[in-house]
């Protein structure tokens, strides 16, 4: 069989998650599309690749996992309605959102601690988002700062936050992110305390990380990861390093926790939209209730989510209460959706049901971690590969025109 280096893949070129000799990076000759014909094959590859206890943390949800359960299964549940003698195809991905175009419906959401799961996950995926042109969300959480990340993201850059603790690191880390090119904030608002996700605690995984004899070994064994981790800190939340003094009034374990958690109300996010001159968006809401609140005090468009389960066992399905919200906002006010998408179908589902926009979490992960950056964008084009095909089935040119083109079983 002919082997040759394969750069984008395993990882000694620019796509590469780390940097390794090229004498360590011989794969078959194979194109991405052949080893990974879905987003299912690019996770089983990922699996293996990715320590155990931090696959925990990228795999886990909230109580028994219903709610992360009820999402896939709710999603898998929606048929699309077919065309007829629609004549030849002319698929055109590219949608517009808060007075942008992107190449696709589609975006890279925000994943806390995403460098953990893969070395310098959020520069990678910033830089996908770039060159693929579709928006980057990069978390509060992030394992790098906005100013590294924000210039990866050209014009693409998405800044998510969690409340701050107090106005003034509140107002200086958006300062900063808007400095790093972010133009577009995403609030998340369903995380009022932190959650007990039990495949962390089986993992015993703590805050700060503590190195034990456990977390070295499966470090060690998941060979690709520990390669690109060589030489750098152990991952944190670094945004937080020049508020930790504040926040902390001295204390001599300096604590994350107490920079972020402010429960944040109605004023709070009144306070959020006075000092954020760009778009706005709220991420986390499932009520159709709550959106003529959430519009009244600024919102510019609504991210219908329950953060891919890992924060509520109850929480309904986003693809659920899609419709719903639809209704409450009116045909055209943004909205965004997410939750257990992993495929083209899923996008065109959500889309069908009400969103204008989609976003995966886990997915992008699966792609660094099986093929680097290349692998990143093999997602994006697995996607819009499905969409296009499924499209010419519905006989539309366009995502938009799947709206209310749903049925459910
Ligand atoms: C490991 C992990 C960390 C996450 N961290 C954040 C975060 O920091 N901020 C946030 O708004 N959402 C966070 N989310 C939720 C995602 O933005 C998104 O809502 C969810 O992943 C969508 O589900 P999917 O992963 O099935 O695509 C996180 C999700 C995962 C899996």
């Amino acid at each position: 069989m002919a082997f040759r280096t394969q750069r984008s893949a395993a990882g000694c070129a620019e796509n590469s998650a780390f940097s390794i000799p090229c004498s360590f990076a011989y794969a078959p000759r194979m194109s991405l599309d052949h080893r990974f014909p879905t987003i299912a094959d690019l996770r089983r590859a990922a699996r293996w690749r990715i320590p155990r206890y931090l696959w925990g943390y990228l795999e886990g949800g909230a109580g028994n996992e219903g709610a992360a359960r009820r999402t896939a299964e709710a999603l898998d549940r929606i048929t699309l309605s077919l065309g007829m003698l629609a004549g030849e195809p002319k698929a055109d991905l590219s949608t517009e959102l808060l007075g942008r175009r992107y190449d696709l419906p589609v975006g890279i959401a925000p994943v806390g601690m995403s460098g953990a799961v893969w070395p310098d996950a959020e520069a990678l995926l910033a830089r996908t988002g770039a060159v693929k042109n579709v928006p980057y969300a990069m978390s509060t959480v992030a394992a790098a700062t906005p100013e590294t990340v924000g210039p990866k993201a050209g014009d693409t850059g998405w800044f998510q936050l969690y409340a701050p603790s107090t106005p003034e690191i509140r107002q200086d880390i958006l300062k900063r992110a808007k400095a790093a090119g972010f133009h577009t904030l995403v609030f998340t608002i369903d995380v009022p305390v932190l959650s007990r996700r039990p495949r962390e605690l089986r993992q015993n995984l703590e805050n700060p990380m503590k190195i034990t004899p456990r977390i070295l070994l499966q470090s060690a064994i998941a060979f690709p990861w520990a390669l690109g981790m060589l030489g750098r800190p152990i991952p944190r939340p670094v945004i937080f390093d020049p508020y930790l003094d504040q926040a902390n009034q001295g204390k001599e374990h300096k604590h994350v926790g107490l920079a972020l958690r402010a429960t944040p109300d109605r004023a709070y996010l009144r306070a959020l939209r006075d000092e954020w001159d760009g778009p706005l968006i709220i991420k986390g809401v499932l009520e159709p209730r709550h959106a003529a609140d959430l519009i009244e005090d600024g919102a510019d468009a609504i991210w219908v989510s329950n953060h891919g389960g890992r924060q509520f066992e109850a929480a309904a399905a986003p693809i659920a209460r899609l419709p719903l919200i639809r209704e409450a906002v009116g045909p055209d006010y943004p909205l965004i959706c997410d939750g257990a998408v992993r495929s083209g179908t899923d996008v065109l589902r959500m889309i069908a049901m009400g969103a204008d926009f989609v976003f995966l979490g886990r997915a992008f992960h699966y792609g660094l971690a099986a093929a680097g950056r290349a692998g990143a964008e093999h997602v994006l084009h697995i996607l819009s590969e499905e969409m296009r095909i499924d499209m010419a089935q519905m006989g539309i040119d366009r995502p938009a025109e799947a709206r209310g083109r749903a049925h459910s079983v």
